[in-house]
C-alpha cells in the first residue's frame, strides 16, 4: 500500500486548506483532535512538497542553514510541540523525524566518508598481504575469487605459514580470504559513493613504498604497510572482558600477550627461511609465533574498525551516511568477534623473547597474579563483550562496543593506534611513511565533522 504520507492531493483539498494556519495545531499534535483525517493528510503532504521544493534548490554540501530558518519559520515552537508530545504520545514527533530523514549530506559526511574510505584502503593492503601468504586457495566448493581493480591476487603461497594458522582454527585461510575481500570492497565501496555524490575519490596508493615479504611468489611491487615489525596492542583482550571499566569511562587495560606490546614482531613469513621445515615435518616454533602474532594483529585491526565506525556515526548528518556507517560498522564487528574467537587458540609457545602465555591458567601474564577475577579477565572463551558500565554506571552493566565515543574512538585515535602498531614503519629510515601525515590531515577532518540537525 502506499504509504499516506505519498499520497496526492485532489485539487479541491490544495484550495481549500490553508497550510500555514494549521502547521501549529498540527505540530502541537491537537490537530488528530481538532480536524478531520483528510486535512491532516493535506497538510502533512504539503510540508512535504515545501520541503522537496527548498531541497532541490540545495547543493550537495549546502543548506543546513536553509535547514534551521524553514525549522524556525516553518515549525511551532518547541514549547508547544512538547505540550503536543504530552497529550497525544507518538504523533508529533512524526515531522521531526520526517525532517531528520531529509538531512542533506553534508561537508562533514564527506570528510568521514573520505577518511573512512582511506582507512579502508590501508586495511586492505595489509589483508591483502596476509591473504597473499595466508589465504585459501581451495577450501570447500566455493571458489577463491579475490581481485583488486580487476587483477586477480594470488593466495595461499606460504603452506607452512598456513599449518600455523591452521593451529588457531581450521577455517583460518578461508577466513582470511574473505575478510580481505570485504575490506577491498569496503574501500571501493566508498570511493564508488564518494563519486555519485561530486565528491573526490579517495587513493592512497603512491604511498605503497614498503617492501613486501620476499616468500616466493608474493609480487614484489611496493606496499602502504609493513607487517614484518609490529608492535601488537593486546588491551582489546581485557577490555571486552572488564565488568567494571570501560575506556570511555577512563578504564585502562591489561595485555593479553604483553611481550606483543613490546618490541617488533612479524606477523607475515619474511622470506621463504622462515618457512623451512625441521627434520620431522614440522613447522619451526618461530613460524608458530609469527602465525600466532598474525592472529591477535587480526583482531587489533578490526576491534579497531567496530569502534571506530560508531564514533563516527555520531558526528554524521545525513540518513543514508548514517546507514552506510552502520552497515559497514557491522560488518567490523562480525570480523573482530571471529579473530577475537580464534586468537584464543593461539598455542602457549616462546620464540626469544616473545611469550604467548596459557591464558587458560588464571594467571595474570602481566604480574603473575592469580585466583577467579584473573580468570576473568584472560579465559579464552570469554569472547562475548562482558556487560560493563556505559554512559554512567547507575544505569548498570551492559554487552556493548567499546571504545565509542568520540573522544575515545574517534578518527585521529584510530590513526595514531595504526601507526604506533608499526604499520607505516619505513625499514630503511626507521620512519613512518608520509601517509601518516595524509591520514592524520584525513582524520582531522573527519573529526571535526558535526551533525547538522
Ligand atoms: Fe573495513
Ligand atoms: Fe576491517
Amino acid at each position: 500500500m502506499e504509504p499516506a504520507c505519498q499520497r496526492s492531493l485532489s485539487p479541491v483539498d490544495r484550495e481549500n486548506i490553508r497550510v500555514d494556519s494549521i502547521v501549529p495545531i498540527l505540530n502541537a499534535g491537537l490537530a488528530q483532535v481538532l480536524l478531520p483525517k483528510h486535512a491532516i493528510q493535506v497538510v502533512r503532504n504539503s510540508i512535504l512538497e515545501r520541503e522537496i521544493a527548498m531541497k532541490k534548490n540545495r547543493s550537495v554540501f549546502g543548506g543546513a542553514n536553509n535547514r534551521r530558518s524553514f525549522l524556525k519559520n516553518g515549525m511551532v515552537a518547541a514549547g508547544a510541540a512538547t505540550m503536543g508530545a504530552a497529550l497525544l504520545p507518538g504523533t508529533s514527533t512524526a515531522f521531526g523525524r520526517r525532517d531528520d530523514d531529509d538531512a542533506p549530506i553534508t561537508k562533514g559526511d564527506i570528510a568521514i566518508l573520505t577518511f573512512l574510505s582511506a582507512l579502508e584502503q590501508v586495511e586492505a593492503d595489509l589483508w591483502i598481504q596476509y591473504a597473499e601468504l595466508g589465504g585459501a586457495t581451495n577450501q570447500g566448493n566455493s571458489p577463491i575469487d579475490l581481485e583488486l581493480n580487476g587483477q586477480k591476487i594470488t593466495t595461499g603461497l606460504a603452506p607452512a605459514y598456513i599449518t600455523g594458522l591452521l593451529v588457531l582454527d581450521g577455517d583460518m585461510p578461508q577466513y582470511i580470504a574473505d575478510n580481505t575481500d570485504d575490506e577491498i570492497s569496503h574501500h571501493r565501496f566508498l570511493n564508488n559513493y564518494l563519486a555519485s555524490k561530486g565528491a573526490k575519490a579517495i587513493d592512497l596508493s603512491h604511498f605503497a613504498t614498503l617492501p613486501p615479504s620476499q616468500v616466493t611468489g608474493v609480487p614484489q611491487k611496493g606496499r602502504l604497510t609493513n607487517l614484518k615489525q609490529l608492535t601488537v596492542d593486546t588491551t582489546w583482550w581485557t577490555r571486552y572482558r572488564s565488568a567494571t571499566t570501560n575506556p570511555d569511562l577512563g578504564g585502562t587495560f591489561e595485555n593479553a600477550v604483553p611481550d606483543l606490546a613490546k618490541g617488533q614482531h612479524p606477523a607475515i613469513p619474511l622470506s621463504d627461511g622462515d618457512l623451512v621445515l625441521d627434520g620431522s615435518g614440522n613447522i619451526s616454533n618461530h613460524l608458530q609465533a609469527i602465525a600466532n602474532t598474525a592472529g591477535f594483529h587480526f583482531a587489533f585491526i578490526e576491534q579497531g574498525g567496530s569502534s571506530l565506525y560508531p564514533a563516527l556515526a555520531q558526528r554524521v548528518t545525513n540518513l543514508e551516511v548514517l546507514r552506510i556507517l552502520l552497515s559497514i560498522g557491522g560488518s567490523e564487528i562480525m570480523h573482530f568477534q571471529t579473530w577475537h574467537d580464534k586468537a584464543g587458540n593461539a598455542t602457549n609457545i616462546t620464540d626469544g623473547d616473545l611469550t604467548f602465555p596459557n591464558l587458560n591458567a588464571a594467571v595474570d601474564p602481566n604480574n603473575g597474579a592469580s585466583g577467579p577475577n584473573v580468570a576473568d579477565m584472560f579465559q579464552t572463551n570469554l569472547i562475548m563483550p562482558e556487560p560493563t558500565v556505559f554512559l554512567n554506571p547507575k544505569l548498570g552493566p551492559v554487552s556493548i562496543i567499546r571504545p565509542t565515543s568520540t573522544q575515545q574512538g574517534g578518527a585521529v585515535a584510530s590513526v595514531v593506534s595504526f601507526a604506533e602498531d608499526g604499520l607505516f614503519l619505513d625499514p630503511v629510515t626507521k620512519k613512518n611513511t608520509g601517509i601518516v601525515d595524509v591520514l592524520m590531515r584525513l582524520a582531522e577532518e573527519a573529526d571535526e565533522a558535526r551533525r547538522e540537525i
